[in-house]
């Protein structure tokens, strides 16, 4: 098993899922040569039976981009399959991604069906879109509640029906990086054929668990993560790229790799925002605006001392402009001291002990205080800028 892991980007289908997300197709391509900027793998650009926008989203996006493989989504159902297959025509690496639930959950209720007949629509689906392509990825709806066999049954037959990659979705976000994790080591030691494809992990974030859950996948022996930029995708999101780019390349003794440029993950992050017009949190991991921004006085003065006391990654390897000390109430001196240096002002002990006790009184009133009520302040205390 080698160690890359092969990063399956679903920004443009399960993110584009999202109401008030929805791309049209040229917009889907800016988006898509971004993700081949960025190093992506796979793109799975969409659902072209769900409708003629989606389908003709597949088809340019196939003409656009040429590195990455192109994978459009489909039931276990003949005519999405060639759907599919129209649709991904002009595409130079291509991949049918068909599928079908595993759990009794889905089989008796949305399939009102049973494992066996599951399981034969399932494998009769593969060998219908093997006729076309010869990379086909099989998604078990519902993985994380299916039964653990009969699980293992499904990627086996699938497996010897052609299948080259096989999809474990915590389709619910119910499960733990541990109970994962365990999911995806049993099918390791219990599918005979498993070395015949890649275990892709899908992982959904219901609980905040979707990236803690897909590093557990690839820690037993998974070696594809479907995620999506900002994390977006149906409810609560999807795995994050991001995050999994960040915490491969931030952990060597993981011992493995993604083909991510990471400097390009800042600029992507603030492309799909806008263009999805779906705010990232302030907090959000890596590409949040506050990602590394430092706020209180203890930290501050640590950071100021040394970046690394306070700073597990550089700004500048996820294409963020830089860390920045955010001055409140709750900063010390050495925060203020540096803010004003940066806005031309350079104080004795006296004059910041002065400008400090000034400084907590403006901070108290304004949630944030920022160069031009420095400014302010500096005048308040009358210093004056140094001379240059
Ligand atoms: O969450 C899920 O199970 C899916 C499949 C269609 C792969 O998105
Ligand atoms: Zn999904």
């Amino acid at each position: 098993m080698g160690n890359k892991i092969y990063i399956f980007d679903t920004t443009l289908r399960d993110g584009e899922q999202v109401p008030g997300c929805q791309l049209n197709t040229k917009e889907k391509i800016i988006v898509a040569k971004a993700l081949e900027e960025l190093g992506v793998d796979v793109i799975e650009a969409g659902f072209p039976i769900s409708s003629p926008g989606d389908f003709n989203s597949v088809v340019e996006i196939s003409k656009a981009v040429s590195n990455p493989i192109i994978c459009a989504l489909t039931r276990a159902v003949e005519k999405d399959i060639d759907a599919a297959v129209a649709a991904l025509e002009y595409a130079k690496r291509k991949r049918i991604h068909t599928g079908i639930g595993s759990s009794d959950s889905h089989i008796q209720h949305k399939f009102r069906s049973t494992r066996e007949k599951v399981l034969e629509t399932g494998v009769a689906a593969v060998k219908y879109a093997r006729k076309f392509v010869d990379d086909v990825e099989f998604f078990c709806e519902d993985a994380g509640r299916a039964d653990i066999v009969f699980l293992a049954q499904m990627v086996e037959a699938v497996i010897a029906a052609g299948a080259t990659v096989v999809n474990i979705p915590d389709t619910t976000g119910y499960m733990l990086p541990w109970q994962y994790g365990e999911r995806i080591k049993y099918l390791v030691d219990n599918v005979k054929n498993i070395d015949k494809a890649i275990i892709s992990c899908h992982n959904h974030n219901d609980l905040g668990l979707a990236t803690s859950n897909a590093m557990a996948g690839v820690v037993n022996g998974a070696r594809q993560i479907e995620c999506t930029i900002n994390g977006i995708g149906e409810r609560a999101g999807n795995t994050a790229l991001e995050e999994i780019a960040m915490i491969i390349k931030s952990h060597p003794s993981l011992g493995l790799e993604t083909g991510i440029n990471t400097k390009k993950l800042v600029p992507i992050s603030h492309l799909v925002s806008t263009m999805m017009n779906m705010p990232v949190q302030a907090n959000k991991a890596i590409v949040g605006r506050n990602a590394f921004a430092h706020s209180s006085g203890i930290h501050q003065d640590g950071f100021l001392k040394n970046r690394e006391t306070y700073e597990i990654m550089d700004p500048v390897d996820v294409g963020a402009d830089a860390s920045s000390i955010l001055l409140s109430a709750r900063s010390g001196r050495a925060a203020l001291n540096h803010r004003l240096a940066n806005v031309g002002y350079m104080l004795n002990k006296e004059q910041l002990d002065i400008a400090y006790e000034a400084f907590l009184n403006m901070a108290d009133k304004l949630k944030q205080v920022n160069d031009d009520d420095l400014h302010v302040l500096m005048k308040e205390v009358s210093i004056e800028k140094a001379k240059a």
